[in-house]
């Protein structure tokens, strides 16, 4: 009875907070293994597979997100294949134990033994498999509590279940007999459709005290996690599988024709979550948005834009068409056309593009207008100046108000060492002016159009320097 009333009491709270909510917080459990030993073979590729990225993020951080939003807190990562660049790579803390030779998915998680608690349960997920959303997990653990299994399974049934586990179900009571791998099962179990995902949660007592006793008496001679099922079974212990409401989610990645498959389902889920957020898209199909991109309220996207790594973008912002972002933090009611940007600051206010390009280390302040093919690196734009065309800013520092003329360049490379130009407020540099740093242009100072300016320009001055313009008279003579 006082169980029954437990479950009740979950299911008003589930009801009253949403399950997103009031599961994430208080009922996951707290520890997971994730097995990324493996190579990746069928990758071919120099890179281990879990590194490889997933809509813009290492499969692996990807899994790790996940685990993330449902709040564990001590996550175990089984390494192997290059195992210390993986762990380089890894974008959340993780204690990492070693495989030094992968002899089975049993003897991946026998590897964390140390880390086993008993009454403390354990998530085990793949490396591979960056597609479960947070939601699942914590379905499949409610699952996992209501029916007391030691072990729950994910499962997923799927058209084409060649090359994956298959579950073997109990008749009687539908709960998990077995899992049985392709290369050791009958023709008449590969028939079954319904696959196992390689996510499982296990009852911390049974899987530390079970987990070294898996053999490798197998088709492939291998230590089978899955073996643990058919343990449980002999010991008249509960088991369950839950089933994935969307088999989609289960998509282990083996091949680049599964990564790509898996980045398109990634990216598809990161659009739609903007526009739930309310970032308009004219035409979502053609555009990219890595995962870790934030975007605020009411930004406008075009087509064919990519915004990638570590970028943010203020709200009212409109981007694109074709327009590419990389990891750049870019402010409030800027708009953005045809236009690169990497490793840049936008303030708010600007208009930048079309075909401009911002370089790493450009810093533009607020109402500042950066116009066609103009490029801008490592500079500092100050509030409302102004580059509306054809010039080159390069290790600059420019004032407030500025005004840079039409095919102004900055010469900033000697050969051998980069100098600073300085542009202060209100300064004004006419078309066509090669300043060669490092060069001061002082407050409120002019430089007509067309000079070389090699040397300071004194506040208020007014700098020329080109030749005197003469006027021939060519009558009655010859050229
Ligand atoms: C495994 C399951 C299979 C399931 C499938 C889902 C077993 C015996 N089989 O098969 O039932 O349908 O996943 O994708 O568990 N790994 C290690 N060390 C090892 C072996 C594997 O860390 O020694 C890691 C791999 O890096 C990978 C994951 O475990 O991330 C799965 O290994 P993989 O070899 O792909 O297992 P499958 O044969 O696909
Ligand atoms: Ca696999």
């Amino acid at each position: 009875f006082i169980l029954k009333k437990k479950t009740f009491v979950v299911l008003f709270l589930r009801l009253l907070l949403g399950v997103k909510f009031f599961s994430l917080r208080v009922f996951f459990m707290k520890k997971a293994i994730v097995l990324a030993a493996g190579k990746g073979t069928r990758m071919k590729s120099k890179i281990p597979k879990v590194l490889h990225k997933v809509n813009g993020m290492a499969m692996i951080n990807q899994v790790l997100s996940i685990l993330e939003k449902v709040e564990i807190s001590e996550v175990i990562a089984v390494l192997g294949h290059e195992s210390e660049r993986v762990e380089q790579e890894l974008d959340f803390p993780v204690k990492v134990v070693l495989q030094k030779e992968q002899l089975g998915t049993g003897h991946a998680v026998l590897q964390a033994k140390a880390h086993m608690v008993a009454g403390e349960d354990v998530l085990v997920i793949c490396g591979d498999t960056p597609l479960f959303r947070a939601e699942t997990l914590l379905e499949a653990q409610q699952l996992h509590q209501d029916t007391k299994a030691v072990v729950t399974v994910l499962t997923s049934i799927v058209d084409d279940p060649s090359g994956y586990g298959r579950i073997i179900r109990n008749p009687d009571n539908q709960s998990v007999e077995a899992i049985v791998e392709e290369k050791d099962a009958t023709e008449e179990q590969k028939k079954i459709r319904e696959i196992n995902t390689g996510t499982y949660l296990f009852n911390g007592t049974f899987l530390k005290d079970n987990i070294d006793r898996i053999g490798d008496d197998n088709a492939q001679g291998e230590f089978y996690l899955t073996d643990l099922i058919k343990m449980a079974k002999k010991q008249t212990l509960e088991t369950a599988g839950y089933i994935l409401l969307d088999p989609a989610e289960s998509l282990g990645i083996n091949d680049r024709a599964q990564l790509s498959e898996a980045g398109t389902i990634l990216r598809d889920r990161k659009i739609r979550q903007l526009m739930a957020d309310g970032v308009s898209f004219i035409d979502p199909q053609t555009v990219y948005i890595d995962q870790q991109v934030e975007i605020a309220p009411d930004v406008t996207i075009y087509p064919n834009v990519m915004i990638e790594g570590n970028t943010q973008i203020g709200e009212d912002t409109i981007i694109g068409p074709d327009t590419r972002i990389i990891d750049s933090s870019i402010g409030s009611r800027n708009t953005i056309e045809r236009t690169k940007i990497i490793e840049a600051t936008v303030g708010n206010d600007c208009s930048i593009g079309p075909y401009a390009y911002l370089r790493p280390g450009a810093e533009l302040k607020d109402q500042v207008k950066v116009g066609d093919f103009v490029e801008i690196k490592k500079s500092v734009i100050g509030n409302g100046s102004k580059v509306p065309h054809l010039a080159y800013v390069g290790d600059a520092i420019v004032g407030e108000k500025v005004n840079i003329g039409c095919g102004v360049i900055t010469a900033n490379y000697d050969g051998k060492n980069k100098h600073t130009t300085v542009m202060e407020d209100g300064s004004f540099v006419g078309s066509n002016v090669n300043l060669v740093a490092p060069v001061t242009i002082a407050e409120g100072a002019y430089v007509g159009a067309g000079s070389t300016i090699t040397s300071d320009v004194p506040a208020g001055f007014l700098a020329i320097a080109r030749g005197r313009q003469k006027n021939i008279d060519l009558k009655g003579k010859k050229l």
